[in-house]
């Protein structure tokens, strides 16, 4: 039906007939002469239809997105009429035949940048149509066939694992499905591969991946989604950095390959303590030049109590942050700080101008300066290498609050003082800790899951001492997201069992929901690890999109609907009795 695609006509073409098909972006009359932009997907053309063409009259019936082909030839614009922003800006088509495939209703949005995300969501047909849209699924794309072509050359298969399914857990609810066949019963939709894989690997497969769709049902934000895909690997007879070599060396390629960008060889890798301890935050955004620093040492004998005593007990910090040039921020702006570290669990946020360092004490500006006497400043000039014109912020509390609300307030402060550079930051962070205590149920949570193995070997020290229990998991983190998790995984089923014991699932839980796996690991299990990535949030990294949304052709919006086919939905009574099933509408 054509002959070339509308984004791919140039000047080579000039004096050339051809047949475009595509929707018509937009269209102006101009003094009897008809201008379309016309659109497919490489891209968008102008199409000119002079008054006195035999398509005009056609072409006057022409709206936005209308379907159509138009037939005509190619033809150097004249240089004063070149439009740059355009990458057929330096030619048009002069149309000489218009057919109509299919009109258009009025549209319900404006197919821009302008529209809510709920018109949106609704028309997404429509707004996939764009060209920032069709720009980032093809992205996605190219994405997905660079990851295939790099595991194939290095000796992975691609295997597929169930859907239906019994619970992973990866630490989400499940989306269940009931059975007709056993009634009162139900498959979970995985959350993960996880255990398959693992499974894969004591079948013998050795390089599994599989480009894995998951399902978890958790709260929703801007880099989540109730059904998300991972890039899941993993490999059998490997140690932690062959895993992570073999991962990096894939994320380099695929960057290189999608986007010609070059990452860094290799990666830094920071201890999961040290990420806590310099940027607050397990997934460090390292593309802000800034770091929090202990000034525990400065600050143990002053008077005020909110640093010295912190500074003084080994579970609390005194972290400070030094924002170069900070000393012009408004007293409204640091009071916004405070309350923006309070929701992080702040109790409060002390600062210090540096207005003038060679007049030490007397140089600065802060509420707690009177706190300070001379030994205590030139420590703290010293550690955070504060500069005339600079803002210290500071932050006592124990270990891991302190390290967290001055981590958001690092990312907060970068942002707002476009400190942020470009170009790819990406690192490992590991050593995580093996457990979380969680207060509410009292209860050791997996820091990763279940499956990771402990630093140490021997089930028997895991259990004597499982609060200081390292694991050998491993997260990749690409300017500020945690862009995949993986670990080398328990392989013996008494490292299971004790692991198992210390999350308080007890002998016969452990039996009743893994029974399976206890069972396989008895029979020559090898040696085994991997990775998954996420892999909307590295498209919408690639696709410079803040929500991965926005790479995503058909998403559920954060209250996980389907806007598009009105899903979730309600289901008639016959059905529902013959699943066995009976819904009460109050829970
Ligand atoms: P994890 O739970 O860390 O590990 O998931 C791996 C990666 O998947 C992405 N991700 C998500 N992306 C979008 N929406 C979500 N709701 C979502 N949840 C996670 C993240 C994350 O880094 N089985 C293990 C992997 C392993 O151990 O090999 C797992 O699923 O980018
Ligand atoms: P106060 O003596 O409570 O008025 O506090 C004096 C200064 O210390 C104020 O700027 C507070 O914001 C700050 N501050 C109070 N508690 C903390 C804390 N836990 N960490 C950092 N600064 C604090």
């Amino acid at each position: 039906m054509r002959s070339q695609l509308c984004g791919h006509i140039n000047e080579s073409l000039d004096g050339t007939r051809v047949t475009l098909c595509g929707w018509v972006d937009a269209r102006r009359d101009l003094g009897g002469l008809i201008f379309l932009w016309m659109r497919d997907r490489a891209g968008i053309v102008q199409v000119v239809i002079e008054p006195d063409s035999a398509a005009f009259k056609d072409a006057e019936k022409l709206r936005n997105e209308y379907c159509v082909q138009i037939s005509g030839t190619v033809r150097v614009r004249p240089e004063s009429q070149w439009n740059d922003a355009m990458a057929t800006g330096k030619v048009e088509v002069v149309a000489d035949e218009v057919k109509l495939f299919s009109a258009s209703a009025p549209l319900p949005l404006m197919m821009s940048d302008e529209d809510g995300e709920e018109v949106r969501l609704r028309y997404r047909y429509l707004d996939l149509r764009r060209q920032r849209m069709q720009k980032n699924m093809r992205i996605r794309a190219a994405m997905n066939s660079a990851i295939r072509r790099r595991l194939d050359e290095q000796d992975f298969a691609e295997f597929e694992t169930p859907i239906l399914t019994r619970a992973t857990p990866e630490g989400a609810r499940d989306y269940l499905v009931p059975s007709r066949v056993h009634p009162g019963e139900f498959f979970a939709l995985p959350q993960s591969p996880q255990l398959f894989k693992q499974l894969l690997m004591m079948s013998g497969m050795d390089r599994y991946y599989q480009i894995a769709r998951c399902f978890r049902d958790e709260d929703l934000r801007a880099d989540r989604q109730p059904e998300f895909t991972q890039l899941d690997m993993e490999m059998s007879f490997v140690r932690e950095q062959d895993v992570r070599d073999t991962a990096e060396t894939l994320v380099r390629q695929v960057f290189h390959d999608v986007l010609g960008a070059e990452l860094e060889d290799p990666f830094p890798s920071l201890t999961w303590r040290d990420a806590m301890e310099r940027y607050g935050s397990d997934k460090p955004d390292l593309r802000i030049p800034m770091q929090l620093v202990s000034v525990d040492e400065h600050v143990a004998h002053v008077e005020f109590k909110v640093f010295s005593g912190p500074a003084n007990d080994k579970a609390q910090r005194v972290a400070a942050l030094r924002v170069p040039g900070g000393a012009t921020l408004s007293r409204k702006q640091i009071d916004d700080y405070t309350k923006f570290v309070g929701k992080y669990g702040a109790r409060g946020l002390a600062w210090i101008k540096v207005n003038e360092s060679a007049k030490g004490l007397e140089g600065l500006q802060s509420p707690i300066a009177k706190f300070l006497d001379d030994t205590a400043w030139q420590g703290i000039a010293t550690t955070s290498g504060a500069q005339d014109g600079d803002l210290l912020f500071f932050g006592a509390a124990d270990w891991l609050t302190a390290s967290e609300f001055m981590g958001q307030l690092r990312v907060r402060v970068g942002h707002d003082l476009e400190l942020v550079e470009s170009g790819w930051k990406p690192l490992w962070v590991n050593q995580f800790p093996m457990f979380e205590y969680d207060e509410e149920t009292d209860r050791l949570h997996a820091m990763h899951h279940p499956f990771t193995a402990p630093a140490v070997n021997d089930a028997q020290a895991l259990l004597a001492n499982p609060e200081n229990a390292l694991s050998k998991g491993y997260d990749m983190v690409l300017n500020g997201a945690e862009i995949g998790g993986g670990s080398i995984r328990i392989h013996t089923p008494e490292m299971q069992r004790a692991v198992f014991k210390l999350l308080g699932i007890d002998e016969n839980e452990a039996q009743e929901k893994f029974g399976f796996l206890l069972e396989a690991l008895k029979y020559g299990c090898p040696p085994h690890g991997g990775i998954a990535f996420g892999l909307d949030r590295i498209a919408a990294l690639m696709a410079g999109e803040p929500s991965i949304r926005d790479v995503i052709a058909f998403p559920k919006t954060t209250t996980a609907q389907c806007l598009l086919t009105d899903a979730p939905s309600a289901i008639p009574d016959d059905q529902l009795s013959e699943l066995g099933i009976s819904v009460n509408k109050k829970a």
